[in-house]
């Protein structure tokens, strides 16, 4: 079964071929830069964007790995959460292509997909606890099959990735700072008083990540020598002095400790409510964090179950989950209409 798959839920435009489980190729345009201007994603933006690349990327795609639309067993597409404009672009393209070349629509939850996307990489193993923390989404399921997933425990107001970018940006890295504060986390011990582990003491598996920010925005209202004049691009980051890095180092790994640790706490409670599960699969970008790794793989080994880590270029976003979710769905006899809705939040 050939599928394509194609993404546009937020600012990467993304499209692969995945032939029974297997990656043909596929095509990725990041728009962070543009995006970075504004410190943010601009949604108008990122809907044009997704417009004026999506198809050049699509016959990039074609035209290396020699398929034609004809070949087509089925075009998946994420049809959300995401931003509602960008998604918009995707399905919309993907239901011309369907009706085009005859190959049935796949609508795919993004948040799923992310979820599903070690199957590339090797077994996946269920039923399974997943951890999906992204930009956009903290969210703990039971994934009792590629189609069955249970909602236990979500974020209350912002992303695990959120707090990251939040606290980036208090801390002037450029955008989309996650990966900054990983990487200067290495060159320190944390102090693990220094940041509050956010709701561990309330007993649902749901997480609140705003008063972590808040905590930061203090700590900064009382340090500005560590967060003087801008970093707007990684050499600023490179180019830190000494003793200014050291200083930012231990609050990038104290965060770090913080947000880990509370992942921690909540899956470990997690696996303990769920009983008998065969993994543990984390995914989303912030699951590319060395805290995170580390911890879900403490977490893993300590209750005897395996640990399912995508690698890193399949923990952002990107086409090829997509066309992978689809294909486990397509299996699983799901087929969309032409009436297929784009889905912003919610449940899909
Ligand atoms: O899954 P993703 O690519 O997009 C969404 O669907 O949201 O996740 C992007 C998020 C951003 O918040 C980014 O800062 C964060 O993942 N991220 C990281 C790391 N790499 C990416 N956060 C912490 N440490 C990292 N190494
Ligand atoms: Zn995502």
């Amino acid at each position: 079964m050939l599928i394509l798959g194609i993404e546009t839920s937020c600012d990467e435009t993304a499209v692969a071929l995945v032939r029974d489980g297997r990656l043909l190729g596929q095509e990725l345009a990041t728009q962070v830069d543009t995006h970075a201007l504004f410190g943010g994603v601009v949604p108008e933006i990122a809907s044009r964007e997704h417009l004026r690349v999506l198809p050049r990327l699509y016959q990039e795609l074609m035209r290396k790995t020699g398929v034609s639309a004809d070949d087509l067993d089925g075009v998946a597409v994420a049809r959300g959460p995401g931003l509602l404009g960008s998604l918009l672009v995707g399905v919309s393209f993907a239901k011309g292509l369907s009706l085009a070349c005859g190959a049935p629509l796949i609508g795919v939850n993004h948040l799923w997909a992310h979820l599903l996307a070690p199957g590339l990489e090797g077994e996946l193993r269920f039923p399974a606890l997943g951890l999906l923390v992204s930009g956009g989404h903290t969210h703990i399921y039971l994934v009792k099959s590629p189609t069955e997933f249970t909602l236990l425990g979500r974020t209350l107001d912002d992303a695990a990735g959120e707090a990251f970018d939040k606290t980036a940006k208090m801390l002037n890295f450029p955008y989309p700072g996650g990966r900054y504060i990983d990487e200067l986390a290495q060159e320190a011990e944390p102090d693990t008083g220094l940041f509050p582990r956010p709701y561990i003491d309330n007993p649902t598996l749901d997480f609140s990540f705003s008063g972590l920010k808040t905590a930061v925005a203090n700590f900064v209202a009382e340090h500005p020598e560590l967060v003087f004049g801008t970093m707007a691009d990684p050499q600023a980051v490179a180019d830190l002095p000494a003793q200014r890095r050291a200083a930012l180092a231990r609050v990038c790994a104290s965060f770090n400790w913080s947000v880990a640790d509370t992942l921690r706490i909540k899956v470990e409670r997690a696996l303990k409510q769920v009983g008998e599960v065969r993994s543990l699969i984390v995914a989303g970008g912030v699951a590319a964090n060395t805290g995170v790794r580390e911890a879900m793989r403490g977490v893993a080994e300590a209750g005897g179950i395996e640990l399912t880590l995508p690698g890193l270029a399949l923990c952002t976003d990107n086409g090829a989950m997509v066309a992978h979710a689809g294909w486990l769905l397509a299996k699983a006899g799901y087929r969309h209409g032409l009436d297929l809705e784009a889905i912003p939040r919610g449940r899909i």
